[in-house]
């Protein structure tokens, strides 16, 4: 309920075990290993990041040119380039316990026995939430093959989680025919939360100069462009589930930020929108606060309940 400008406001949020300062977090494969922005900003500002997506063994990733600037955002085909667990486990896990950084581990794997391998590893490492991309357009084997279907998944998702015993988060990807079935199979493996959407699977093409032929670059779109994919799979997925949803996919101001909640997310991540400022997530953190400040919101359970107060003119315009 709202109250008359409170001078505090508690913008804390639950994912699981997962205890977040306030409800924003950086996205996988955008913001490093651990504090590489830490010259921007303020990581405590934020709930948390997301680190750069691992696998059990290290890869190189694809070829260069791997990412393109396009109309409304980006498209990458960067193939989960990355040091494996060990070296993540050696090198950076002590950088983010030693500056007390709130993180959540993305996890890759070219099989479910990989998937649980690296999730044991992360349970040994006492290691408190994982994120399981079951959606990287950009790798041959794996990943996105996974989350396609319910029944793998499902299996796939029962296993880690018989393993791991932090917040397991499970992200998803909008190129997929059933969302609903797709979060269901999540849900009911025993996951903690959804994460969506992933990139989706796009192409840039030039073509050549004497017109004859072209050039192309395939990969994964992010960025404002996909805002509205992301707010329908989060819609549709929340009619379906009682688990949170952290919500992204081109987040860059409040406004974006509000209607993530509106249509069904508890947190949501931001990811494109660093490159073009390296400390939105604090910026918005900022934001967020004092707009429940001035709009007399004392926690945020009271703004998500009041922004999910659905409209009944459904497909009225603005
Ligand atoms: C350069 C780049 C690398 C990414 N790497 C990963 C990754 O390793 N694992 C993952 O789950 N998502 C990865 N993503 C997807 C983002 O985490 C996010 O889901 C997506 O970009 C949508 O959010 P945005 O529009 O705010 O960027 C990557 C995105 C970009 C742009």
């Amino acid at each position: 309920m709202a109250v008359e400008n409170p001078n505090t406001v508690d913008t804390s949020q639950k994912i699981g075990s997962l205890l977040l300062k306030n409800p924003i977090i950086t996205a996988s494969g955008t913001f490093g290993y651990t504090n590489e922005y830490e010259e921007f900003m303020e990581l405590k500002s934020i709930g948390g990041i997301v680190t750069k997506g691992i696998t059990l063994n290290p890869r190189q990733g694809n070829p260069q040119p791997r990412i393109k600037e396009v109309h409304g955002g980006l498209i990458n085909s960067i193939g989960l380039e990355n040091i494996g667990i060990q070296a993540f486990i050696e090198k950076k896990l002590p950088v983010l316990k030693e500056n007390n950084i709130n993180f959540i581990v993305n996890i890759a794997g070219e099989s479910p026995e990989e998937y649980k391998k690296i999730a044991s590893i992360c349970q040994e490492n006492e290691i408190n939430a994982i994120e399981m991309n079951l959606s990287c357009p950009n790798v041959d084997k794996g990943c996105l093959e996974f989350g396609k279907d319910e029944e793998s998944l499902y299996k796939l998702v029962l296993e880690v989680r018989k393993v791991f015993r932090g917040a397991l988060i499970v992200k998803l990807g909008s190129n997929v025919s059933y969302p609903e079935k797709i979060a269901i199979a999540v849900q009911n493996a025993g996951a903690d939360a959804i994460s969506a959407i992933n990139t989706v699977k796009a192409m840039h093409v030039n073509i050549n100069k004497n017109y004859k032929g072209f050039k192309f670059i395939k990969g994964g779109l992010s960025g404002q462009s996909i805002k509205p994919l992301a707010l329908n799979f989060i819609y549709e997925i929340k009619k379906h589930t009682n688990i949170p949803i952290i919500g992204m996919g081109g987040i860059s101001n409040l406004n974006d930020m509000l209607e993530f909640f509106a249509v069904g997310s508890d947190a949501i991540q931001i990811g494109t929108g660093t490159f073009t400022h390296p400390n939105l997530s604090e910026k918005l953190a900022f934001k967020l606060e004092n707009f429940m400040k001035v709009n007399g919101y004392n926690n945020l359970q009271a703004l998500i309940h009041s922004l999910r107060t659905e409209d009944m003119n459904k497909n009225g315009n603005d």
